[in-house]
């Protein structure tokens, strides 16, 4: 049975790919900003396991993790945790740069190198969710799209130097998803939120699920998934 490690399990496209997985009865270890979300998303997945670190705080992430004992098998290792703060460059502080890269990119590199002995042993399949504006930056979204851009790169240097051991690393770049994130997203650019009108999340977990999934002889690199109305 497949172990998973899932950051940003408890909203949105992580939920779903999380209760994907759970529903098909795979291993679940699922990563929670502090002790109290881990509780809560413990009594959510019954017989999942937690790990617990703040994102925002990469640089204690070794020590969160050193008093806690880390998986000794990792499948596959999805980041999807995120947050997205919108404003110009010249409105936009350095605390919401900082908060945007550490969340967005320098934890996901950081949770990476910490599980990489496991995901090599078990030629296993890291799972990046990036976004549109991880190829392209918009007026209003530098901060975000910058995380996300580098998000790119992280991933792509990551297949490079690990390709030979088996590892396999994909991007996902979902357009606008219909979660409590877009639900941000709408009231920082003052417009009244549809979710209707966005792509479901679930419809973003089939596109995860359907990569990790893919027979070991092909790899899916890059995957847009735009919505369809
Ligand atoms: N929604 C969209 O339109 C859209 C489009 C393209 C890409 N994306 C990307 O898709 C991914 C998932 O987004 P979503 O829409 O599902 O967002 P969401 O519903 O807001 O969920 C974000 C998740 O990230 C977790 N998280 C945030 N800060 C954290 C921290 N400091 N430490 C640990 N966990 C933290 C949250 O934890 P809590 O549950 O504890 O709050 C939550 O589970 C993100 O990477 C986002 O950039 C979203």
């Amino acid at each position: 049975m497949a172990t998973h490690v899932i950051t940003g399990a408890g909203s949105g496209i992580g939920a779903a790919v999380a209760r994907r997985l759970h529903a098909r009865g795979d291993d679940l270890v699922l990563h929670a900003r502090d002790a109290g979300r881990a509780k809560e998303l413990a009594a959510e997945f019954p017989g999942a396991r937690t790990l617990v670190g703040d994102l925002a705080d990469p640089d204690r992430l070794s020590w969160a993790f050193s008093h806690q004992s880390l998986p000794d098998r990792v499948d596959s290792l999805l980041h999807v945790a995120g947050v997205v703060d919108l404003g110009r460059v010249g409105d936009l502080t350095p605390k919401s740069w900082r908060h945007q890269l550490n969340v967005n990119l320098v934890a996901p590199a950081e949770l990476t190198r910490h599980l990489l002995p496991q995901l090599r042993a078990s030629r296993g399949h890291v799972i990046f969710v990036n976004s549109g504006a991880g190829l392209a930056a918009h007026a209003d979204w530098s901060a975000y799209a910058a995380s996300k851009h580098g998000l790119k790169a992280l991933a792509d240097s990551l297949r490079a130097e690990e390709h030979a051991s088996g590892v396999r690393v994909t991007s996902v770049y979902p357009g606008r998803t219909a979660s409590p994130m877009q639900a941000k997203v709408h009231q920082q650019e003052g417009k009244d939120y549809d979710p209707s009108k966005w792509i479901d999340p679930e419809s973003v977990a089939t596109a995860i699920v359907m990569s990790l999934d893919l027979p070991r002889d092909a790899e899916v690199n890059d995957l847009t998934v735009r919505p369809g109305r």
